[in-house]
């Protein structure tokens, strides 16, 4: 099997992006946004999509079922809990797919079994057996997870994992679900359960390790070094609480430090930071600026020592190169005088598919907007522009919005919002333009949703870049981040509460696989 011949020298990445980083508090996102971040995945190389966990609702079951149809050269998988509604609504979802695995867990630990199963040790055991049996129908590409493995007894653990290999499993995942682990103490784990497992030289070994300690990565690589041939993780290290370990990090250590790993990826790195930038454009998760290979700053070099001596010699402060991983690579692509076809060409380069003509013609419109206010159009500009437009059934949208703000006056705005199509006036004052332009809304949407988060990125460099703005709003226990571009970052602001409010409205209801 294909597998099989990965495992020497071959470190496989399985991005779950759009499962566990989905998971991050407001990152729903749309079919269409997954679709694009399922692309650009197959672009940069990854070994495994993990799409979606198919029982969630029937919108995230069509979200997997789309990437199984669009993505030629990745495997696609779905997440499924160890019965059989799951597994048989993943193996569903993923048919179309021409490589298709099931990632199938159950938890494994005392504290997960007493309080969140309600299971005896027995009756798990049985149920993961008869878990990858039910996958075994749909695909003989299956994992196997067992869940806070890092809290599991390793005698079960090895019982668990001996019976489910023999029922079929070809990968066996081991998750520090908690983030709990350190380095030395989980390659020591890894290395025992490889050692005393039967068959385990037929298996992939994979390891899954989340950041609560800050320690995912290098909990993640110590398992490579002890035999694990699979990473899970995510884009910019996205996921629940502390998030996930972060791909480009594993992957730049283990190119970086081939003399430690002697392994190899398929990733094309010079494709690492779009992918960052497309995942934190469309999650609104920022990247902070300091984040090792994807911050601002990962490659800039301050003081004065470091300059010259980057000047004189690169390697003296640099292990790495920026363009290695796609720094500087974000191309000047439009211009005020391109035309339609230069536009719908760009975007098909982007892996952006816009569902109609008419779609197309409101990005376009949008573009065009922007290229009066700003010369230069990259990349980044154009990903978000088409996220501004994400909700499909767009409810509220942005009709015209004044603000005035000057020293020793409160600042007063004055906007008009439309409700599918009819027009809404309201003005307010608050303590900055913002904060009027937000209450100005709530006095015609009257969502009373509370605002968790808000922030500014630039898009790109310069006075006349985009600013893009995230808000996180919570209403009746959902979460939801809203997004909005603009030159003008009052009007993007006001797009972006607009943006979040549409999306409390739009998603469903939708079941968590670890709750
Ligand atoms: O963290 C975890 O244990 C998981 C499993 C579902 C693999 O995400
Ligand atoms: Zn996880």
């Amino acid at each position: 099997m294909e597998f099989q011949a990965m495992t020497q020298n071959q470190l496989i990445i399985f991005d779950t992006t759009l499962r566990d980083g989905e998971q991050s508090p407001g990152a729903a996102m749309t079919k269409e946004e997954k679709l694009r971040i399922a692309r650009q995945l197959e672009k940069l190389g990854v070994n495994v999509i993990e799409a979606g966990f198919a029982a969630a609702s029937p919108g995230d079951f069509g979200a997997i079922r789309a990437i199984a149809e669009a993505i030629t050269e990745t495997t696609v998988c779905s997440l499924a809990r160890a019965n059989e509604n799951d597994i048989r609504r993943a193996g569903e979802a993923i048919q179309p797919a021409k490589k298709r695995r099931i990632h199938t867990f159950i938890a494994t630990s005392p504290i997960h079994m007493q309080n969140k199963l309600r299971m005896t040790p027995e009756q798990v055991l049985d149920r993961a057996v008869q878990a990858v049996q039910w996958a075994l129908e749909y695909t003989d590409d299956v994992e196997f997870s067992a869940e806070d493995a890092v809290r599991s007894d390793i005698d079960f653990l090895v019982q668990v994992f001996d019976a489910v290999i023999a029922a079929g499993a070809k990968t066996i995942n081991v998750p520090d679900t908690v983030g709990y682990s350190v380095p030395g103490q989980w390659g020591e784990r890894m290395a025992q359960l490889i050692a005393r497992v039967r068959n385990s030289d037929k298996v992939i070994w994979s390891t899954h390790c989340h950041n609560d300690l800050g320690m995912a990565v290098a909990n993640s690589l110590s398992a490579v070094l002890a035999g694990a041939r699979q990473v899970e993780c995510t884009i910019n290290g996205l996921g629940e609480r502390a998030g996930n370990a972060s791909l480009e990090e594993i992957v730049m250590a283990v190119k970086t430090r081939r003399d430690v790993f002697q392994l190899e990826t398929t990733i094309d790195t010079t494709q690492i930071v779009a992918t960052s930038k497309l995942v934190s454009t469309i999650t609104g998760y920022p990247v902070q600026p300091n984040k090792a290979i994807v911050g601002a700053n990962a490659f800039a070099h301050e003081s004065g020592i470091h300059q010259d001596g980057v000047l004189k010699h690169r390697e003296t402060y640099e292990i790495m190169r920026a363009e290695d991983v796609g720094w500087g690579a974000n191309k000047l692509t439009l211009g005020k005088l391109s035309g339609r076809n230069a536009f719908r060409t760009r975007l098909t380069e982007l892996g952006i598919t816009l569902e109609s003509e008419d779609a197309l013609n409101a990005a376009f419109a949008r573009f065009k907007e922007l290229a009066d206010k700003k010369s230069e159009i990259f990349d980044e500009d154009i990903q978000a522009l088409v996220s501004d437009n994400v909700v499909n059934e767009e409810n509220f949208k942005l009709g015209y919005l004044h603000v005035a703000s000057q020293t020793g006056e409160t600042p007063h705005a004055e906007v008009v919002v439309l409700e599918n199509g009819v027009e809404h006036r309201a003005d307010a004052t608050g303590g900055g333009p913002v904060d009027a332009a937000f209450k100005a809304i709530e006095k015609i949407v009257r969502s009373g949703a509370e605002l968790l988060l808000y922030s500014v990125n630039n898009i790109t460099s310069g006075t006349d870049a985009q600013g893009e703005v995230t808000v996180r709003l919570s209403k009746g226990g959902r979460v939801v981040n809203g997004q909005g571009a603009d030159t003008d970052i009052v009007i993007a602001s006001a797009k972006a509460y607009l943006n979040g409010l549409n999306k409390l409205h739009a998603y469903a209801e939708r079941a968590h696989p670890q709750v």
